[in-house]
């Protein structure tokens, strides 16, 4: 593990949604199949490094884009990740918008999530053999660890790309699309955004004790916008894809500014907050 300026470790995984499945970012790449007490994680582990940190690249779905969101391996992924030695997760998602002043191509650094999945585990501390011993009750704001928010806010400024700096992202079941009234009243919920698969991610990595943050790329407006088309596939893939290359430099500039920073007592707070919240470990 690279040692940053102050010599604390870091590692950083990263998950690509999709269209951020293209390994070229990381330089001396090493392919690694891994297995966890939860299965397979969606694919290979990717290991390389990116401005000289070491990183960990893992396609969400799969490099073939094979799954759908509620059988993502959402704890495979986590646990592989944490096991190969990351501190951090960086994620990237394509998101819908559900309000006007998130348009179409822009960027956000969500802040906060509302659940609506129905079909996932969001523990690891689930009672089987081999799981993690107790239950978890794990405390869910904030939802994303802010220091790492901060890092990737610091790097949209620096590239100079006019990022939302906050917004609050509701995770639907899927794999359908949401109803016109159903998008009204996300937003009208205070949901910002609007994507698949933020949930169980955000939980589960907070659960390993892992320091995680995202990049959205707003691809659509859902449904609830009068005289725009509503969401489809394509308008996904399409927006998703002309402006993944701006998400690559962001994911580098904060590569490189995490390993400049000491995460000693951030880590440490991670991992006590878990701790904290489960009798069978206090
Ligand atoms: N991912 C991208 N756009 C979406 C939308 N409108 N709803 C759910 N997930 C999405």
């Amino acid at each position: 593990v690279e040692a940053g300026c102050c010599g604390c470790m870091v590692k950083i995984g990263i998950i690509g949604g999709s269209g951020l499945d293209d390994p070229d970012i990381l330089e001396g790449r090493k392919e690694k199949t891994v297995t966890t007490p939860y299965g397979a994680p969606a694919d290979v582990l990717i290991e390389g490094t990116m401005n000289g940190v070491q990183c960990v690249l893992l396609a969400r779905h799969g490099r073939e884009h094979g799954i759908i969101p509620s059988n993502v391996p959402y704890r495979a992924n986590i646990w592989a990740l944490k096991e190969a030695g990351c501190t951090h997760v960086l994620v990237s998602s394509a998101c819908g918008s559900l309000r006007e002043q998130f348009k179409r191509g822009d960027l956000v650094i969500p802040d906060d999530v509302i659940d609506r999945t129905t079909q996932r585990i969001e523990t690891f501390t689930d009672g089987n053999p081999g799981s993690p011993p107790g239950v978890c009750h794990l405390p869910m704001s904030p939802a994303f660890n802010e220091a790492t928010r901060q890092v990737l806010i610091a790097a949209t400024r620096k590239l100079n790309y006019n990022a939302h700096d906050s917004g609050t992202v509701v995770c639907i079941e899927g794999p359908r699309y949401s109803t016109k009234a159903e998008s009204k009243m996300f937003g009208m919920w205070g949901g910002d955004l609007i994507n698949m698969t933020i949930v169980p991610e955000v939980v589960l990595a907070k659960e390993a004790g892992l320091l995680y943050a995202g990049v959205a790329i707003v691809t659509d407006y859902d449904s609830w916008r009068d005289g725009e088309e509503s969401v489809s596939v394509q308008q996904v893939v399409e927006t998703f894809a002309s402006n993944v290359s701006k998400v690559k430099n962001i994911l580098k500039e904060a590569v490189a500014m995490i390993s400049q920073q000491n995460w000693t007592e951030e880590i440490q707070k991670a991992k006590d907050l878990v701790k904290n919240n489960n009798q069978a470990l206090k």
